[in-house]
């Protein structure tokens, strides 16, 4: 995920303490995770590849991957309270890998997470529904934090992936939002913050008519 919001957090450099964070133990740490978004990035692009194929429309629209950066994990970690040692990161902060899902219709949503989650190898570790749960703000998307093993060369380890999905109408606003959030340092005014509600219920809405639309016109989706 490009937009993710902790990546976009300006951590001075000087700031980030030299740490057990650092280095080629590091390093090892990062690629296992990289390793877990490619896992799970091909099995999304597999699920859209073939439901492609067999032509009933393919319900997922794009994916985007994104891994943390260092300095978005050092900040997030310093965030929560989490100590900076790699043991403790593992435990805590389980979204250093992330995959984002766009779909076309709010139930085309809940079809992909399903049909990922029953997969064999894939741990549902954690379900966030701000769809049927929406944020103040007005964010809604459904967020997922999976687990998947990465066969090393010496071992199996268990990686998790945080997947959030959601459909073209949310992730419109989700973008201007968090571009709206960061150019007003979080302090976003009241008037603004407002109409940010109401476009999150008029994006609602939308993909409810565009949903009956679909309906409509080939019936719901096997
Ligand atoms: P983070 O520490 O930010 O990861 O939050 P969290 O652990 O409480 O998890 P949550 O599921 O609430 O949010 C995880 C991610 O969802 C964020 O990093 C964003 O990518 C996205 N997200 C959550 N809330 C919002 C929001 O209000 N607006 C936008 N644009 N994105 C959001
Ligand atoms: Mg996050």
């Amino acid at each position: 995920m490009s937009t993710d919001r902790s990546a976009l957090e300006p951590v001075p450099v000087a700031e980030i303490e030299p740490s057990r964070l650092m280095g080629d133990e590091l390093g090892h740490f990062m690629l296992v995770y990289k390793f877990g978004l490619a896992e799970i990035g091909t099995k999304i692009t597999i699920l859209s590849e073939e439901l492609t194929h067999r032509g009933r429309g393919n319900p997922i629209e794009h994916v985007s991957t994104r891994l943390k950066t260092v300095e978005s994990l050092t900040a997030k970690a310093r965030r929560i309270g989490c100590p900076l040692t790699l043991e403790a990161v593992r435990d805590r902060i389980r979204d250093i890998a992330g995959v984002r899902v766009v779909c076309s219709f709010v139930s085309d949503v809940y079809t992909v997470a399903e049909m990922l989650t029953r997969q064999q190898d894939v741990t549902l570790l954690q379900t966030k529904d701000y769809i049927a749960e929406p944020k103040a703000n007005g964010y809604r998307s459904l967020h997922l934090i999976v687990e998947i093993p990465v066969f090393l060369s010496d071992r199996v380890v268990a990686v998790p992936v945080e997947v959030q999905l959601r459909t073209v109408a949310m992730d419109f606003w989700a973008s201007l939002e968090h571009k709206i959030h960061y150019k007003y340092e979080r302090d976003v005014p009241a008037a603004l913050r407002d109409e940010l509600a109401a476009t999150a219920a008029d994006a609602a809405h939308l993909d409810e008519r565009m949903e009956r639309l679909h309906a409509q016109i080939h019936g719901p989706r096997p």
